[in-house]
């Protein structure tokens, strides 16, 4: 394959001509709606017999099996300090029927708000750790953090999965993606592809 010649047009950095047509430069504090990592998901945490709900969508697999999973959490989130203290949450994925409750529970802090409560969210108990899985979500994994290295400098929490549960009756869940600024996109069409990745 030949490289392309790369021009810009107009202003420096502002639009490149690719061969294939013209693109915009886009601005870096959006990127993160480019690369969205995956499914919004709840995570729960719990102290003291209360629990809370953060939503989070800056999550990335690390690891196969057992299946560890890297999850950046703001240090100025209640999440932060009781995943800090207790070491354990768990990962709910709901699917766009709970959208509302998604929003609802990124938009507003454990501190001041029982989130189960104001967004009719249903606990369960979990098998391996202490915080309560999301009845309501399609599927939990229990978790227990397991390398704090870069919390620090990254908020950054390197988290096992202890335990996962889906649940069976819904093949096909319609998971949201978060995209920036209130954007979401909804999981849709499933094609199969001959892939070496298992
Ligand atoms: C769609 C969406 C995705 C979010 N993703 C993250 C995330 O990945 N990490 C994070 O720290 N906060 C994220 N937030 C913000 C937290 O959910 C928010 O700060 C929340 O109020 C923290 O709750 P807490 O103080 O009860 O822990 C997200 C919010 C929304 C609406």
């Amino acid at each position: 394959m030949h490289a392309r010649t790369i021009t810009t047009v107009g202003r420096p950095s502002t639009r490149i001509s690719t061969g294939e047509g013209v693109k915009r430069s886009f601005p870096l504090s959006r990127v993160y709606g480019l690369l969205e990592p995956g499914p919004v998901v709840l995570v729960t945490t719990a102290r003291k017999g209360r629990a809370n709900i953060m939503t989070m969508s800056w999550h990335t697999m690390i690891d196969f099996e057992p299946p560890i999973v890297g999850c950046v959490i703001s240090d100025r989130s209640m999440t932060f300090d009781l995943l800090k203290a207790t070491k354990e949450c768990v990962i709910n994925i709901p699917t766009v029927e709970l959208a509302a409750a998604v929003v609802g529970c990124g938009n507003s802090s454990g501190r001041s708000v029982d989130k189960f409560r104001a967004f009719r969210l249903t606990p369960a108990t979990a098998l391996r750790v202490g915080p309560p899985l999301i009845a309501d979500c399609y599927a939990n994994l229990e978790c227990r953090v397991v390398d704090t290295r870069m919390t620090a400098r990254y908020n950054l929490f390197i988290l096992e999965v202890l335990k996962a549960w889906i649940d069976p009756s819904r093949k096909r869940p319609k998971t949201i993606h978060h995209l920036g600024r209130g954007a979401f996109m909804v999981a849709g069409r499933t094609i199969l592809l001959p892939s070496k990745m298992r």
